[in-house]
């Protein structure tokens, strides 16, 4: 694996590959490598010629009182993370390298971001459009792999790559928990031991709730015990509970489309999100 830290270079790496007939499977990241991220790179590995890893902690999808500072980063990691689990280049591009300047032209998200996560994290969707656009072009892949535990980022992206006529695959994989359910995330690690503790609720309570729902009962009654059952955790506060249809993320009033529950959680250490497609 090679590890490329300037533009240039990634730019004229995969001229190459590309002029070799290789497709080029993307795994976008920042970093801080977790079983969810290597099941990406796995599946861009059994699909793609060469699979390319970013690592970014991309300063524009974080609001001002956010977590950038405090984002867990460790770059020999996810080096390793990324070698052992068929990674052919991990690109590493630095602050100055992705955002030289000002830009002139702005990206802004207006569909399927007026709930969830887009609605609490006022811009967080611009800033990664911004710079998926950004590294799209930079990396070129034919097929880019995100999870679905981020599912809004999915239906954004999803809007962004069909909107812009990328010639882009988007490619989405289950979510991986811990053994007690917990979605797995590079926020885990700042939980506090008894954070880490109440964590797993969470999935249990979308699993209650897909249980009441496959019983028939209301999209209304489901979302009300939902979110009584997260106001009843003993730590942290429920930041959304929603139910939605997907991936457009409109209010439903009855179970017969693609649906999303969803929900954010903050506890005192890290906000963790969470969902089920139904
Ligand atoms: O999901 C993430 O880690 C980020 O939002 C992404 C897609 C790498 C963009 O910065």
């Amino acid at each position: 694996m090679i590890v490329v830290e300037t533009i240039g270079e990634m730019q004229s790496y995969i001229k190459e590959q590309k002029q070799n007939g290789f497709k080029v499977g993307f795994v976008p990241t920042m970093g801080f490598l977790h079983e969810g991220h290597v099941s990406l790179m796995h599946r861009a590995n059994q699909e793609c010629d060469i699979v390319v890893t970013s690592i970014f902690v991309n300063p524009t999808q974080f609001g001002p009182n956010e977590d950038f500072e405090r984002y867990p980063r460790d770059f020999e990691w996810d080096e390793r993370i990324a070698k052992d689990n068929g990674s052919d280049v991990l690109f590493y591009p630095s602050s100055t390298q992705m955002y030289p300047n000002e830009a002139g032209t702005k990206l802004t998200v207006t569909k399927r971001t007026n709930r969830l996560c887009g609605e609490k994290r006022p811009g967080h969707f611009d800033g990664v459009v911004t710079v998926l656009t950004k590294l799209f072009h930079i990396i070129q892949p034919d097929r880019a792999y995100f999870g679905q535990k981020d599912a809004q980022q999915v239906a954004v992206v999803d809007d962004l790559i069909n909107s812009y006529f990328f010639p882009i695959e988007l490619v989405v994989c289950p979510t991986i928990r811990e053994e007690d359910g917990l979605a797995k995330s590079s926020r885990n690690v700042n939980l506090n031991d008894d954070e880490r503790q109440i964590a797993p609720k969470l999935y249990e309570a979308l699993n209650e709730a897909r249980e009441k729902a496959q019983k028939g009962e209301t999209v209304f009654e489901i979302r009300q015990a939902l979110s009584d059952t997260l106001d009843r955790l003993e730590r942290g506060e429920t930041d959304y509970v929603e139910i939605l249809s997907y991936p457009e993320l409109e209010p439903i009033k009855t179970f017969d489309q693609k649906t999303i529950i969803a929900l954010a959680y903050r506890f005192e250490s890290a906000r963790l999100i969470d969902n089920i497609i139904i």
